[in-house]
């Protein structure tokens, strides 16, 4: 039996209600034995600016210590004004400097985006996988991740629905086997 494969996972939402934790917080126990999601927190990064960078503050060191030591990484996210919410960019940026020294490189990841709305952050989405592509993280295709009416998708006692939930073990499944295949690919 392989070992298992430690995901990093971003949520786009500092919000303590956010529907995307909440969706975090699902995947993280619908995963199968082969990942284990850990979400890592993004909201204490200060801005990124090249010159705080020159000393880097704790958080950014941190935080660049726990992507570089995960095996892959997931964003859970909303769409703020079509695009990236600015916390889960900074956080990206952070994480892709010193220069030649990004974290991000190689970690196989994906994208899920949540939104009350009717599109289910489409555009956060695709903005997002944008840059994955510059920092050498190889996303997973599909299933296409994109939560429309996303208020709707936890019952009253703050469970998934059953439609939803058939759903998310699918892309949590197919996320497991993205993980393992790029894995193998890489060595
Ligand atoms: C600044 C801001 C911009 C937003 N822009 C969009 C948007 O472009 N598309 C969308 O579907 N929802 C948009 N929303 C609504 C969010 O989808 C909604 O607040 C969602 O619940 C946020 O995710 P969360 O519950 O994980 O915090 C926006 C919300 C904020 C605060």
């Amino acid at each position: 039996m392989s070992q298992v494969k430690h995901v990093a996972v971003l949520v786009g939402s500092l919000r303590k209600e956010s529907i995307n934790r909440k969706i975090a917080l699902a995947l993280a126990n619908l995963a199968p034995p082969s990942i284990k999601l850990e979400i890592v927190e993004i909201g204490d990064l200060p801005l990124y600016s090249e010159d705080i960078d020159v000393t880097p503050p704790a958080a950014y060191q941190t935080f660049r210590e726990k992507i570089k030591a995960s095996d892959a990484v997931l964003f859970i996210t909303p769409e703020y004004n079509r695009s990236v919410p600015a916390a889960l960019k900074n956080a990206l940026d952070v994480g892709s400097r010193p220069y030649g020294q990004s974290a991000w490189s190689g970690k196989p990841g994906a994208v899920v985006s949540a939104s009350p709305g009717a599109i289910g952050g489409f555009g956060a989405n695709h903005h997002l996988r944008q840059s994955l592509v510059f920092l050498n993280v190889p996303c997973m295709q599909q299933p296409e991740t994109y939560i429309s009416n996303a208020g709707t998708i936890f019952d009253d006692g703050g469970k998934l629905t059953e439609k939803t939930q058939s759903f998310m073990q699918t892309v949590i499944n197919a996320y497991a086997d993205w993980v393992l295949l790029q894995s193998r690919t890489q060595k």
